[in-house]
């Protein structure tokens, strides 16, 4: 199935100077990047993008740290999607991190794991409205 997914390069992939190797890696699986963006989110858009966690003990660090500088938010299409970001990513913990995945090869801890992938088609939708409102009336969409 052709999906569309929202990946994030959060502010530690941004501060590492990785955009550019995680855009390759993406595009390498395939993946065609249809929507990209750099902005800094405030913290009531970083409640709102990770809300299904508020009741986590983590959940204020993360969202001081998605809102804590800059990062790039893009959207992905391609053939199961969803998944395929998401094994490139790899595991949350980059200690459990396969090699050759972002989170193995950059990221620091459980928190800066320096990307983000949407978990499901479903949850791909609501991502995709909340951080490109705009797409959904281009000639993408
Ligand atoms: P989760 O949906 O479990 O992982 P993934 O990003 O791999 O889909 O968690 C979402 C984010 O929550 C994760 O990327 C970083 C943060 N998080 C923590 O800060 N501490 C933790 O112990 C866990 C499990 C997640």
């Amino acid at each position: 199935m052709v999906e569309k997914t929202l990946s994030l390069v959060k502010p530690d992939g941004v501060a590492g100077n990785h955009i550019g190797e995680i855009l390759n890696l993406y595009e390498k699986e395939g993946l065609k990047i249809v929507a990209l963006k750099m902005i800094k989110i405030n913290k009531e858009f970083a409640r709102q993008h990770y809300i299904d966690l508020k009741d986590k003990p983590f959940y204020q660090e993360l969202v001081d740290f998605i809102s804590s500088g800059p990062l790039v938010a893009m959207i992905l299409e391609g053939e199961d999607a969803v998944n395929t970001v998401r094994r490139v990513n790899g595991a949350t913990d980059p200690k459990e991190a396969a090699e050759g995945t972002i989170r193995n090869k950059y990221a620091k801890g459980k928190t800066d794991n320096t990307v983000h992938g949407s978990d499901s088609v479903e949850h791909a939708k609501r991502e995709i409205s909340m951080w490109f409102p705009e797409y959904l009336d281009s000639y993408l969409s």
